[in-house]
């Protein structure tokens, strides 16, 4: 379980985000949506170390990772899929999964996360051999959500994972991310400008605002909520 309380984050003196609090369970589809500069990415970093908090706690299963860097962020089961996906372009599919197990010892494990990556993305499979930076948007970000799982996350974190996406590639990312939380098990964290897409599969999901909470609901009670179709579903 993610518990996050009271959370403020500043950029010098600009205030990305005001005392968000937030549980999230070990089971579901979590959601945020908000306006671009709401403060989404500030939420995914500061949980993933790389945004220190002015205020507030971040405690994943009772411990406690506030200050904690990325690395042991990682290590306590957290995985983060950055947006604009960030694959490692100069290196092969396979090597960009092999860096992303940096932390981990156990090599058997390594190539058997592997085999799960290729299973759950054959495409990548196919182009194991192939450089990065060669793919199309849609298989950088299947390179990047398989990167991420790399590490045998506990939850994870998907940061716009359907920006600049073709259409029929973006229900192809909201369907992954149904199988990964069905067939792997793991709660997802799902920051997304799709509001649409991202409540209808959200189990529960938040709206920011200008770095505050300004709502929260099941995705179906904010997908019927007035306030959210005004804003965020152009209805
Ligand atoms: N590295 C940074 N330095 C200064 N201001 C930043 C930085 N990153 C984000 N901000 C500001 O913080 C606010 C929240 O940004 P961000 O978390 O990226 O929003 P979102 O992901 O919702 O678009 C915005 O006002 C943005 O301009
Ligand atoms: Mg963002």
């Amino acid at each position: 379980m993610l518990e996050i309380k009271n959370l403020t984050c500043h950029y010098g003196v600009i205030r990305a985000l005001h005392d968000i609090s937030m549980t999230i369970p070990d089971d579901g589809i979590f959601a945020v949506i908000g306006a671009n500069g709401a403060g989404k990415t500030t939420l995914i970093n500061s949980i993933a170390g790389l945004v220190t908090p002015t205020e507030g706690s971040i405690n994943f299963n009772g411990t406690e990772i506030t200050e904690l860097h990325t690395k042991d962020v990682i290590r306590n089961g957290i995985a983060l899929c950055p947006e604009g996906r960030r694959v490692f372009k100069s290196i092969s599919v396979y090597e960009n999964l092999v860096a992303g197990a940096y932390i981990m010892k156990d090599k058997k494990r390594v190539e058997e996360n592997i085999e799960e990556v290729f299973r759950l993305f054959p495409r990548l499979k196919e182009r194991e051999k192939q450089l990065a930076g060669t793919l199309s948007g849609g298989e950088q970000q299947m390179l990047a959500v398989g990167r991420a799982l790399m590490t045998d996350p506990k939850l994870l974190l998907l940061d716009e994972p359907s920006m600049g996406l073709a259409p029929n590639l973006i229900d192809f990312v909201f369907e992954t991310m149904e199988r990964i939380h069905k067939e792997l098990h793991i709660p997802i964290i799902v920051v997304e400008q799709n509001s649409e897409m991202a409540l209808s599969v959200a189990d529960y999901a938040y709206v920011l605002e200008v770095g505050e909470m300004t709502l929260q609901g099941t995705g179906q009670e904010l997908l019927e909520s007035d306030e959210v179709k005004n804003k965020y579903l152009g209805a």
